[in-house]
């Protein structure tokens, strides 16, 4: 992390690059061109209408729902680029560490708080946004479309709701797409202009929700074939724990071995199948990755909330080692949340302002996080710095990484984690999580894991 001056030009030049990316891509899509969705693949388990999900593909690009106050139109596609990244490869998220936003006089800043995460399986999460904001698909779309990754002030939410309104009762059929009068009418069998505002609100958001629902990982990387071919279990049994699974897993792959029957397949070598080894281990000396007992299998997460100290290593970098233990953070009784000063980017000379994640939204009523006899007051800060584990599939597909966007190679987060477990270890990582420090990773680990992880990209 010594060359941070070098990674913010970096991202620099990949603002300038991808900003005229995304203009002209604006342009184009106010043309009204149809396109396809990278990755989207027909989730044939599932109930859902075809007509709708292209409906919520044509919502999620249109850019007339942002702000005229601002200096940028925006779109969730602008943020979760879908086909108009030079590579076509990327997973739903931007090049930013942070995405930018409409500028806005009375709240100037350029970007979002935190890096955009892939949306590949987010029908799967139970909670929304890297701090858990939103409990479902259909809140998380009203609540964008009418916040500021679109420009809205907070108390601007009404204003949001009436343009979307207005945009999609004027619209006009153009030479190859329907009007979307038509679209709806098609889709959800609705006359928009007989419907109320808050209704087409709802079906706006079933629409876009339901285009996300399609965006699902195929499961067919390297590393799922290998799990296959060897028979090997691709998931925890119902009730399992991580840590069980990863015993099992790691003897199964001893015996196979012992028997000489292992067998690697293509993208899958024996380097892979150190680094998986590593990530299974969740005890011992050393080449101890437990990257398990959060980043389960199928889907590398567990979906839940932790603590790595990413917030306290951002924090300490920019206001200086040791600050953010004496960051005064308010207790349970005392504390509004969400809270606008611990819900904030990071920065040089603004002490007392920080990103505490699940923090501001862990619901002290009914979280599931809450373990028995714990009061209140433990909960809330167990939870301060916490953040939903991502998966780690295509992960070579979505840089840069965690939360706050600062690190430009999986080599960079590793080394970040062992330097981390380490601090953690010695007490210096305010409410770390309590599986930290049980890593313990030497130089030739993080070769071997990294080999790991890119065996998951598909
Ligand atoms: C200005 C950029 C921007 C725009 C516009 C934007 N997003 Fe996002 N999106 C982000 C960022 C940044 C995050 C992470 C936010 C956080 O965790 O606090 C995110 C998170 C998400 C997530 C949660 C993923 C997860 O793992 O929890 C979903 C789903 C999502 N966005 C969908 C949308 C949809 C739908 C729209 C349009 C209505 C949209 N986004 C518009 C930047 C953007
Ligand atoms: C205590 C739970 C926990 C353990 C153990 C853990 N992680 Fe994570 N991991 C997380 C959380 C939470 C984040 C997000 C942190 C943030 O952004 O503040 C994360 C982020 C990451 C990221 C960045 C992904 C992205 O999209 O930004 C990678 C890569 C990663 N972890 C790999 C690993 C590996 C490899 C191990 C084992 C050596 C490991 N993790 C151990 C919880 C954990």
């Amino acid at each position: 992390m010594e060359n941070v001056e070098a990674m913010e030009r970096n991202s620099g030049w990949w603002k300038r690059a991808v900003l005229v990316l995304v203009m002209g891509w604006a342009v184009f899509a106010l043309s009204g061109a149809p396109g396809n969705a990278q990755h989207q693949t027909v989730n044939e388990e599932s109930k859902l209408d075809p007509l709708q999900v292209r409906l919520g593909e044509r919502l999620f690009r249109e850019v007339r729902f942002t702000t005229t106050q601002g200096d940028l139109l925006t779109s969730c596609a602008i943020c979760h680029l879908t086909d108009q990244d030079p590579q076509g490869r990327r997973v739903f998220t931007d090049f930013f560490n942070r995405s930018w936003i409409p500028f806005r006089r009375e709240d100037p800043r350029r970007t979002e708080i935190r890096n955009s995460p892939t949306l590949l399986d987010v029908a799967l999460m139970p909670r929304l946004h890297l701090d858990g904001e939103f409990k479902s698909l259909e809140e998380l779309v009203a609540g964008t479309f009418s916040g500021r990754p679109m420009g809205w002030l907070p108390g601007e939410e009404e204003q949001a709701f009436d343009q979307i309104q207005s945009v999609l009762l004027a619209d006009k059929a153009t030479e190859g797409s329907a009007s979307y009068r038509e679209q709806f009418k098609a889709a959800f069998n609705v006359e928009l202009e007989k419907l109320s505002r808050d209704q087409i609100i709802g079906l706006v958001s079933k629409a876009v929700a339901d285009f996300m629902r399609t965006m699902r990982s195929r499961q067919d990387s390297p590393y799922d074939r290998f799990v296959k071919l060897n028979g090997l279990e691709a998931a925890p049994t119902a009730g399992e724990s991580a840590k069980a699974f990863a015993a099992r897993t790691l003897t199964k792959l001893t015996e196979l071995e012992a028997k000489n029957s292992l067998k690697f397949g293509n993208g899958f070598n024996r380097s892979a199948l150190e680094g998986f080894r590593i990530f299974l281990r969740t005890e011992g000396a050393t080449s101890v990755g437990n990257c398990v007992a959060c980043h389960a299998p199928p889907l590398f997460t567990d979906n839940s909330f932790h603590n790595l100290g990413v917030s306290q290593a951002e924090f300490d970098r920019l206001n200086g080692e040791g600050k953010f233990a004496q960051l005064a953070i308010p207790n349970a009784a005392a504390a509004k949340r969400p809270s606008a000063q611990f819900r904030e980017t990071v920065e040089r000379g603004r002490f007392g302002v920080a990103d505490l994640g699940h923090w501001n939204f862990v619901d002290l009523k009914t979280s599931p996080l809450r373990r028995t006899g714990e009061s209140d007051d433990q909960l809330l800060r167990r939870m301060i710095g916490a953040f939903k584990t991502p998966t780690l599939r295509h992960l070579a597909f979505s840089e840069p990484y965690f939360h706050s966007g600062d690190y430009l190679s999986l080599e960079d987060v590793l080394q970040e984690i062992a330097r981390l477990s380490e601090m953690a270890r010695a007490g210096k990582v305010r409410e770390a999580d309590e599986e930290l420090p049980k890593i313990k990773l030497k130089e030739t680990d993080i070769a071997s894991l990294l080999a790991f992880l890119a065996t998951l990209n598909e």
